[in-house]
């Protein structure tokens, strides 16, 4: 079976970071969101992998992607309008990668999964004779999500996006098994009101062709990292599985960390303290600072007189002598966030477009 992850796409809703960052290489638990995505595949047996990108940002992922040996034959796939989820199938189809008739699993780029897709994959290579097999999850606020209703024999009977009286609690979740008749139903659909070719669509029409889909009920957590807020809890939820280590590069002096953190190579800590679960990244410097659980900071980020806890810090920034504790953020790349000493004591700011700030 091939595995296609889709990782085109705007990324709108996480921006400024989208601006110069595909969203699905922003780490979770200092890993890329698609890095997680492809070992997840990959650990569940599948070797042939095809990743779709878009045109800004198609070329650093090809290049961070190329740089890992995931053990894989990774081919990349340019979708030169993000059309929607079925429209890049169409483009996996019209660009090689799949094949008539072949079945594949579908993965989005920027969702986290707990606990891997064996089971999945083997429960659909199990069942020949389903035609496809979605993914939902029981969850409190079903209006939120695309909606599945089940027939007695426990086959899906109708797809509902975001109903506003959910009748069911069972919401759709990024990852969708097809055999070749998704074909047919990609080339047979229209554009949503949104402009976009949806997926959704294209299950219902199989669905209402008689094709047999069928649910396979996720019990773990799973996140759609594509707001920050989301970002944050895939990092709480990936750094409670984590299993610490502290590298023996590292130099850590004078400090109280606690057993639930991960130190990488040439970190260097002094008189800080760290309350886990966290990861310090490779060569970071944490400096007479407290940085509390739920935290992520990345490669050669320098931490100097602060108190943060539940943030994520990408790579090269510095934070240094905040005067208030950081907390539930989401911080870009070379970022300089410090304490103004001079006069005028007043905020000064430097942000890019979709910039938000919340003052204490
Ligand atoms: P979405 O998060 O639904 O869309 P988006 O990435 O455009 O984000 P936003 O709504 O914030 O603008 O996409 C889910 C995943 O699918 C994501 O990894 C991007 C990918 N994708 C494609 O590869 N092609 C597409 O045409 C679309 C819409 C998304």
């Amino acid at each position: 079976m091939k595995g296609l992850i889709l990782s085109g796409g705007k990324g709108t809703r996480l921006q400024p970071l989208t601006y110069t960052l595909a969203k699905q290489l922003v780490p979770v638990a200092n890993k890329p969101v698609l890095f997680r995505v492809i070992e997840t595949i990959r650990e569940a047996g599948v070797t042939e992998i095809g990743i779709i990108i878009a045109p800004h940002t198609g070329e650093e992922i090809k290049r961070a992607v190329s740089q890992v040996d995931f053990g894989a034959n990774i081919t990349f796939i340019l979708q030169e309008e993000p059309n929607g989820l079925a429209h890049a199938v169409r483009t996996a189809y019209e660009k090689g990668f799949l094949l008539d008739g072949e079945r594949f699993a579908m993965f989005l780029g920027d969702n986290v999964i707990e606990g891997g897709i064996s089971s999945l994959i083997s429960d659909f290579a199990n069942h020949p004779e389903w035609d496809a097999q979605i993914v939902l999850k029981e969850v409190p606020n079903a209006s939120s999500y695309g909606v599945a209703v089940l027939r007695p024999d426990g086959s899906i009977e109708r797809l509902i996006e975001k109903p506003p009286v959910p009748p069911t609690n069972l919401a759709l979740v990024g990852i969708y098994m097809f055999d070749g008749r998704v074909k047919d139903a990609i080339y047979a659909i229209e554009p949503s009101k949104r402009g976009e070719y949806e997926i959704t669509d294209a299950i219902q029409w199989l669905v209402d062709h008689g094709h047999r889909v069928f649910p396979h009920i996720h019990q773990g957590w799973f996140i759609d990292t594509g707001k920050p807020y989301d970002m944050l809890e895939a990092n709480a939820c990936v750094l409670e599985e984590l299993t610490p280590s502290i590298d023996p590069t590292a130099r850590i002096t004078g400090s109280d960390i606690d057993k639930r953190v991960t130190v990488q190579a040439g970190a260097v800590i002094t008189n800080s303290v760290i309350r886990g679960p966290a990861i310090i990244g490779e060569g970071a410097i944490i400096e007479n600072s407290y940085v509390g659980p739920f935290t992520s900071i990345y490669h050669r980020t320098t931490v100097r007189n602060c108190e943060i806890q539940r943030c994520i810090i990408l790579e090269d920034s510095t934070l240094s002598d905040l005067p208030t504790r950081l907390q539930d953020s989401l911080i870009g790349r070379k970022v300089t966030l410090t304490r103004n000493t001079q006069r005028p004591h007043a905020l000064k700011m430097n942000l890019g477009d979709h910039s938000v700030v919340h003052m204490e």
